[in-house]
């Protein structure tokens, strides 16, 4: 190597980091962190073998570790493509070179990102690519946003207010019986848990033979955990379709379920019926009724952190100590932040039997609410038809503020369970954390 060489050195790439330094050696990789706007980018140069691709470094603020991204180049294909499916939604059949003139980056990357986008059949072209009648681009399908590799394309789906949703303007006003959730009901976007939970989620999730089975496994340890009692009192809140209610009034509990779906509520009295069961229609955000009068008050499968603010979802747990008696408790059991985090995706989507289910989520980590909107779009209609569309913010939580917030909530001698089976909690393992508190 050349001592005394210069920063700037150019002549070899690899002896060049060392600078002014004499030393005698030779590197042979070289991996440079290079800051790029409020991003890092790595790439490796190799003496021997193949040198790693510029791709950009990923920091989780949560967890404090670093993973490698995607590479540069596929980062200015997506920002490339992007730009064009922008540009063909508002007007279509645009040449070649009026691509160029409107959308950022070198010509080589737009016309490779149009060819691929071409061969994936995203966007069309037209025309015999002749002076007279050069190549014209418009978009397959001028309703939807095409998906690239398994990504959105166009992630920043989320509006204001989703029954502003252009997309969903288009496809289906909101009063489209198909739609289930998005508009009708919804009058803000406050109130989307007034809204979500219909039938279909019902019928799909909480109401299937899978989460039957599960609810008797989960009972029986919460019965086991709390040492309920023949004859003891349990507020199920919300207990949509009152899977939980029944196995705990199977065990001798006297039950009552509250929830705000009509819907969950119609399949509890029908299919989940018990004598020791009574399910009334109401909110969490209001349990004046039913102060000091139970034994056990459960908020099971994430259905905690609904509201706007942290200070009414405080008042939410606040409301539910203050159903109980004296030494009885309450049990929170709901999505760990710190297992849903290092997975976090901002968008998604797959495809089975024609259907897309689109998914854009937001996470924002100020307020630590995690707001998503998801798009099932039924292909084989022409144009492609959107099914079934809903939204939902949850405030999520760590071991740590769950802690904090039922002490605060004035309930003591706090336990914290990894799983229904009565496991430690693991910080990044456990999935839904269950917390159990006595009321002093
Ligand atoms: C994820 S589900 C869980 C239901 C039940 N705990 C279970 O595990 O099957 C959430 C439930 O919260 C209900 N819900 C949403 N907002 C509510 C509110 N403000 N008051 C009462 N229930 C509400 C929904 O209707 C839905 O049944």
């Amino acid at each position: 190597m050349k001592p005394y060489a210069g920063k700037v050195e150019r002549s070899d790439t690899l002896d060049s980091v060392l600078g002014s330094v004499v030393v005698h050696g030779s590197p042979d990789a070289k991996i440079l962190v290079t800051r790029k706007g409020n991003r890092r980018t790595i790439q490796k140069k190799q003496r021997y073998g193949r040198d790693m691709d510029e791709a950009q470094l990923e920091f989780n603020s949560e967890n404090g570790v670093s993973c490698l991204g995607q590479s540069v180049e596929e980062i200015v294909e997506q920002r490339i493509s992007s730009a064009i499916f922008e540009m063909l939604s508002s007007r279509e059949h645009l040449t070649e070179s009026e691509i160029d003139g409107h959308v950022k980056g070198a010509t080589t990357l737009k016309r490779k990102t149009l060819r691929v986008l071409v061969a994936e059949e995203q966007i069309l072209r037209e025309g015999a690519g002749e002076r007279n009648d050069p190549f014209r681009y418009r978009l397959k399908c001028g309703r939807c946003k095409p998906a690239l590799n398994g990504r959105m394309d166009k992630i920043d789906l989320i509006c204001q207010n989703p029954a502003d949703n252009p997309f969903l303007k288009e496809q289906a006003p909101p009063t489209t019986p198909a739609l289930g959730v998005a508009g009708g009901k919804m009058k803000s976007k406050n109130e989307w848990h007034k809204a979500m939970y219909n039938k279909a989620f019902a019928e799909e999730t909480i109401g299937s033979q899978r989460f039957i089975e599960l609810a008797k496994k989960q009972v029986a340890f919460l019965v086991e955990a709390t040492n309920l009692k023949l004859g003891d009192s349990v507020l199920d809140v919300p207990c949509g379709v009152g899977r939980h209610s029944l196995e705990f009034a199977k065990y001798g509990a006297k039950v009552i379920g509250v929830d705000i779906s009509k819907d969950c509520l119609k399949i509890a009295k029908q299919k989940f019926k018990h004598k020791n069961v009574q399910y009334l229609h109401g909110s969490m955000q209001d349990l004046k009724k039913f102060k000091r009068r139970f034994d056990l008050v459960v908020n099971l499968f994430t259905s905690f952190g609904y509201f706007f603010t942290d200070e009414e979802n405080f008042k939410v747990l606040k409301s539910m100590t203050s159903c109980l008696t004296p030494g009885g408790k309450v049990i929170v059991n709901l999505i760990d932040r710190d297992f849903i985090l290092p997975l976090f995706q901002p968008a998604r989507w797959n495809e089975v039997d024609g259907r897309m289910v689109l998914e854009a989520s937001r996470y924002d980590k100020k307020t630590k609410y995690n707001e998503s909107q998801m798009f099932m779009v039924n292909k084989k209609f022409s144009p492609p038809k959107l099914e079934h569309y809903h939204y939902h913010r949850v405030r999520l939580y760590s071991k740590a503020e769950m802690v904090d917030l039922m002490k605060k909530a004035g309930l003591t001698n706090i336990k914290v369970y990894g799983d229904f089976d009565g496991g430690p909690y693991k910080k990044g393992k456990s999935t839904h954390p269950i917390y159990v508190g006595t009321k002093k």
